[in-house]
């Protein structure tokens, strides 16, 4: 059984490429077909166990709040009648987990943003799902798949990674690393860059957004320095792990859609829409 009973969920950025939708709506409120991304999300920290959800919010994301809270009127409205199942996934979700928020005040980076869940977190390993990064797999969930390999290395933080094109390499934290005996597809990560250029990336193996950290990050990112746009990187911080060799990073089995683009959003409406249709 997983000892990862947490979940953070870094949801405050502006969202600014989905401008203008995004001046009311959360990006994480966005539909891929009727269910919001966050839902996602939190879907797939439940598929691995995870019955706490830690939400790093700001005051404009109010709807992400109200969407894991009863509606009272609405379910009234539609009692008895066809629609009554169309909030029965969220609701299941509300009775099952317990959700919990923090307001980040500042835009300081994904590395400042889990530090602010500190409170939340406590002392235990914990998972964090970028909800932009929406999964899917027949199979196990790309959580699911990590909280199983955390068993096995539960000293270790580790880091979802996809081999992507060299030329957008650009848009990730890249890993290099040594394949971990018996496994083609598990590294044990030497080292770290975030963002490089094509031709400073040392792979092609990019993070994504799945992790699970062990509680001294925390430590770890109190003295990790920001970077040239004043933010602070959760990769700098894990770079510092990885020189201890408490990093690993895992080539997961599915799919994963750049929801946070807006090709990577169609794209992904339309392979659900085509399951559905
Ligand atoms: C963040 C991380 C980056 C990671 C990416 C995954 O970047 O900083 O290392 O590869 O998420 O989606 P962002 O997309 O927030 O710029």
């Amino acid at each position: 059984m997983s000892v990862i009973h947490k979940c953070l969920f870094p949801v405050a950025g502006y969202g600014t490429r989905f401008l203008p939708v995004t001046k009311a709506i959360p990006k994480e409120m966005l539909p891929i077909l009727t269910k919001p991304l966050i839902q996602y999300g939190v879907e797939e920290a439940m598929s691995a166990g995870i019955r706490t959800m830690a939400m790093v919010t700001s005051k404009h994301k109010q709807a992400i709040e109200n969407h894991f809270k009863p509606h009272l009127e609405i379910e009234s409205s539609i009692q008895g009648t066809a629609k009554e199942p169309l909030l029965d996934e969220v609701n299941q979700i509300i009775k099952q987990c317990d959700f919990a928020y923090i307001e980040q005040q500042e835009m300081l980076g994904l590395g400042h943003a889990i530090y602010t869940g500190k409170s939340l977190i406590g002392n235990k390993p914990f998972a964090v799902i970028l909800p932009d990064d929406l999964c899917t797999n027949d199979d196990d969930s790309v959580l699911l798949q990590m909280t199983k390999l955390h068993t096995q290395h539960p000293d270790c933080c580790i880091v979802a990674i996809e081999a992507v094109p060299m030329d957008a390499v650009d848009k990730y934290g890249v890993i290099d690393g040594e394949l971990l005996s018996d496994s083609n597809n598990t590294w044990l990560v030497h080292n770290m860059v975030e963002k490089p250029s094509p031709e400073a990336a040392p792979t092609n193996l990019a993070i994504i957004g799945r992790y699970i950290l062990t509680p001294d990050i925390f430590t770890v990112l109190e003295n990790t320095q920001p970077d040239k746009n004043g933010e602070i990187q959760i990769t700098d911080a894990l770079m510092t792990l990885a020189k201890k060799g408490k990093v690993i990073a895992y080539q997961f089995q599915g799919k994963r859609f750049d929801c946070g683009s807006v090709k990577g959003f169609v794209k992904a409406t339309n392979a659900f829409a085509e399951k559905l249709l």
